[in-house]
């Protein structure tokens, strides 16, 4: 049992709520992600959990073990918390070589030198470090400081690990790259994590659930695709993601299955049906929600060319799909709709406009 709970969490710095009761918890193994704009309270939360910040209301339990209980005015230093953590700040010894600032926990730990370098060697492969092992640690960019922090918070396979942003100062390739080899480690490894980031791109393909926060407050939690495709509120919907939001009227209201409604609904030169949650009846006012990616210009099709492969693997990136199709031709990777995803292990056809078709040498 490694789970993080939160029980009416509060932080005042002053008049100030920078978080506002939060009820939450984190699941064992689960991988959970708090989004939200900047000053919403997001790193606020996670130094509370970490023991770095004291909160003013409520209390915070990691597994069986309250951490930190307001009314009690009970704390436990963060030391004693036992948690791995990677911090928006990356903080590596300046002092020490790549290689002896990830070493480190495993020295305290006092664990033998084979295994030490054996497991060092690993962490940093796993972000590309494993060539400036015997740097010293401030002749790196921001972004290798960032890596290699991260391979120290993975090096001694904690059971809990918060990570601040950890891949802010990444490039592109080396973000999705690092994210998608983490996330697969810490569902391998079953760690409890509790991520933060402003990304939301990054928080859909790397959570099991995530968590919209604004003005100190939770807005929605739950998996990515459901809060993608089921915002409850406008704020939720304009912050993942840039829709389109129409203004629209009910003609007609039908109840479905699992409490969704099925609306008729009309706007100026327009109507259509769209599906929801809650009360409407005709004549109600509602935003209809449409994004980009769903939306298509007719009569675009072209010839294609085509392999038959078995998918292995498929992440959700909220505007798209990445997938993985092994074929006769090797492993192609494709971006795809994200409704109606293919599953892992399923026979599929790939298709390619031939007109995209560009010759490059071998
Ligand atoms: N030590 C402090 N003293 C006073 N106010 C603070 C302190 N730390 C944070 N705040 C305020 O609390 C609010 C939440 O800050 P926090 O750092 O948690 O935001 P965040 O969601 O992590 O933002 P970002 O995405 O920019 O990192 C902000 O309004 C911030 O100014
Ligand atoms: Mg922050």
């Amino acid at each position: 049992m490694t789970t993080i709970s939160l029980e009416a969490v509060s932080k005042h710095f002053g008049a100030h709520a920078a978080v506002d009761g939060v009820n939450l918890e984190v699941k064992t193994g689960e991988f959970l992600t708090l989004l939200g704009p900047s000053g919403c309270g997001k790193t606020t939360t996670l130094r509370m959990v970490a023991g770095l910040e004291q909160n003013s209301g409520g209390r915070i339990s990691i597994g069986e073990q309250v951490v930190s209980d307001a009314n009690e005015n009970f704390f436990m230093p963060p030391e004693r918390r036992r948690l791995g953590m990677v911090f928006q700040s990356y903080a590596i010894w300046p002092h020490m070589t790549v290689f002896d600032n990830v070493a480190y926990p495993l020295r305290i730990r006092r664990r033998s030198a084979a295994e030490i370098k054996d497991r060092v060697m690993k962490a940093l492969s796993l972000v590309e470090m494993d060539p400036y092992a015997e740097r010293p640690a401030p002749a790196l960019s921001g972004g290798q400081q960032q890596r290699v922090a991260i391979a120290r918070a993975l090096v001694f396979e904690p059971q809990v690990l918060l990570l601040d942003e950890p891949l802010s100062n990444l490039d592109a390739r080396l973000r999705t790259q690092t994210g998608d080899e983490f996330r697969a480690l810490q569902k391998r490894l079953g760690i409890t994590s509790l991520y933060v980031t402003h990304d939301q791109g990054e928080a859909m393909a790397l959570s099991d659930r995530v968590v919209v926060m604004h003005s100190g407050k939770m807005l929605q939690i739950g998996p990515p695709e459901e809060i993608y495709r089921r915002p409850k509120s406008r704020v939720v919907a304009e912050f993942f993601g840039s829709p389109n939001v129409l203004e629209a009227r009910v003609v007609n209201a039908a109840r479905g299955e699992n409490g969704l409604v099925t609306l008729d609904v009309e706007g100026p030169g327009w109507k259509g049906s769209a599906r929801g949650e809650g009360d409407y009846k005709p004549g109600d006012k509602v935003g209809i929600m449409l994004r980009p990616e769903n939306m298509h210009l007719m009569g675009d099709s072209a010839a294609s060319m085509t392999w038959r492969g078995e998918v292995v693997s498929s992440i959700f990136r909220g505007a798209s799909r990445s997938v993985s199709v092994k074929t006769a031709a090797g492993a192609l990777s494709l971006d795809t709709t994200s409704f109606n995803p293919p599953e892992v292990g399923a026979n599929v056809t790939v298709a390619a406009d031939q007109m995209a078709a560009w010759v490059v040498g071998l």
